[in-house]
């Protein structure tokens, strides 16, 4: 079963948009393991952003995360990171496809809402900066059975 990192960036706290980002992952039967809202510090954004460090984007994009707090979690399920990373939409909201998260609400690539891991590397190196594995909560979804 894969899991993978999603987070709600400080421009989707700031709107008032968490629930309604939740609520997607949520109805499309998605397993919600850990969640934690949180101030990312210089140090977090340095790790988790470590794969652009030296582009052109990198020094705004460390002051927007961590500007004000985010909405961390961890979600599970069969091809997680795959239907996440659909269900968010493309980088750029003008290439988002309809019915995204980005394409619905995002205007600018540089605010657009939410991280999704792109890989299972990825997400396994994001889950540990952002928590601890007892962080990660082991249950039953009983709806489980039907999705
Ligand atoms: P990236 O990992 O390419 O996108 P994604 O979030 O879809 O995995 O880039 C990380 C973030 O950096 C992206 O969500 C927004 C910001 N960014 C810019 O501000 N300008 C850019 O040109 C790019 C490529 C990204
Ligand atoms: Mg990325």
């Amino acid at each position: 079963m894969e899991q993978t990192f999603l987070m709600v960036k400080p421009d989707g706290v700031q709107r008032g948009l968490i629930g309604e980002i939740v609520s997607r992952f949520e109805r499309k039967g998605l397993k919600l393991v850990a969640a934690k809202f949180m101030r990312i510090t210089p140090e977090i954004a340095e790790r988790h952003y470590a794969e652009h460090i030296g582009k052109p984007f990198y020094p705004p994009l460390v002051a927007f995360v961590t500007s004000s707090p985010v909405f961390a979690m961890v979600w599970q399920g069969d091809n997680v990171i795959g239907l996440t990373r659909a269900m968010i939409g493309k980088t750029n909201a003008l290439e988002a496809a309809p019915g995204t998260i980005r394409s619905d609400y995002a205007v600018h690539t540089n605010f657009n809402l939410i991280h999704g891991s792109d890989s299972a590397e990825s997400a396994a190196r994001e889950i540990g900066i952002f928590f601890a594995p007892h962080e990660l909560l082991s249950y039953t979804q009983t709806m489980g059975q039907w999705i």
